[in-house]
C-alpha cells in the first residue's frame, strides 16, 4: 500500500473503472463507464487508488444527511480492486475513506454484499458492519445478497453494533 495514492475519482477514470468491474464482478451486472459518470454526476462520493498513476482501485458512496430529527445515512454503492493489487490493504484503505465521508455527517451506513463473497464480508465486518438480513436473488445471476448495517462511527456496544436488531 506504500506506493498508493488515494484521491478523487473522475470521469476521466470511467472507462478503467468499467474495465475492473467486468473483471470483478462478471455475471453480476458490472457497471458501464456510463454508470460511474452518472454516479459522479448524482454528487455521490467516490475515491480512486492510484499506484503510479494507474487507477487500480474505487470506491463510491451516496450520503443523505439526516433532516428534521431524521437520522442521517448513507449506503456504500461499490468498491473494488485490481486482482493483481489485492490483500495490500487497499480496499481497506477505499473503505475508510467513505466511512470518514459517512461519520462526517453522523450516518448509518448501509450495503448489499453476495452472501458468498468471504473477502468482502471480512472487510466489512472489521469494519463494524453487521448482518441486517438477507435479500433473495439480489443480483442478475440469482445469487442472494445480505444486507448489512453499521452505526454511526463504527460505535459497538458490548461487541455487537449499538443499533443491531433483536
Ligand atoms: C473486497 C475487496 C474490495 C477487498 O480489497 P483488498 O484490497 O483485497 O482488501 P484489503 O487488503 O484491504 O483487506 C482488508 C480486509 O478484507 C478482508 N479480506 C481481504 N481479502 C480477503 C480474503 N481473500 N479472504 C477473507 N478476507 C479477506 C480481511 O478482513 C482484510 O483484513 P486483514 O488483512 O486485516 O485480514 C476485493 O477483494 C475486491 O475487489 N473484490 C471483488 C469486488 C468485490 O467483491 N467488491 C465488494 C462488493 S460488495
Amino acid at each position: 500500500m506504500s506506493d498508493v495514492v488515494l484521491d478523487a475519482l473522475t470521469e476521466a477514470d470511467a472507462e478503467r473503472c468499467a474495465e475492473l468491474e467486468a473483471i470483478l464482478f462478471p455475471g453480476d451486472d458490472p457497471w458501464s463507464a456510463r454508470a460511474f459518470r452518472d454516479e459522479l454526476r448524482a454528487g455521490h462520493r467516490y475515491l480512486a487508488a492510484r499506484d503510479d498513476g494507474r487507477l487500480i482501485g474505487y470506491g463510491g458512496v451516496a450520503l443523505l444527511p439526516g433532516r428534521l430529527g431524521q437520522q442521517a445515512e448513507a449506503e456504500i454503492h461499490t468498491i473494488g480492486v485490481d486482482p493483481a493489487h489485492q490483500g495490500r490493504g487497499v480496499g481497506r484503505a477505499l473503505l475508510d475513506g467513505l466511512l470518514a465521508a459517512a461519520d462526517e455527517i453522523g450516518a448509518t451506513t448501509y450495503l448489499e454484499v453476495r452472501v458468498d463473497n468471504a473477502p468482502a464480508l471480512g472487510l466489512y465486518r472489521a469494519a463494524g458492519f453487521a448482518v441486517l438480513g438477507t435479500r433473495r436473488r439480489y443480483y442478475s445471476s440469482g445469487a442472494d445478497a445480505h444486507t448489512m448495517r453499521r452505526p454511526p462511527g463504527g460505535v459497538t456496544v458490548g461487541g455487537t453494533p449499538a443499533d443491531a436488531p433483536r
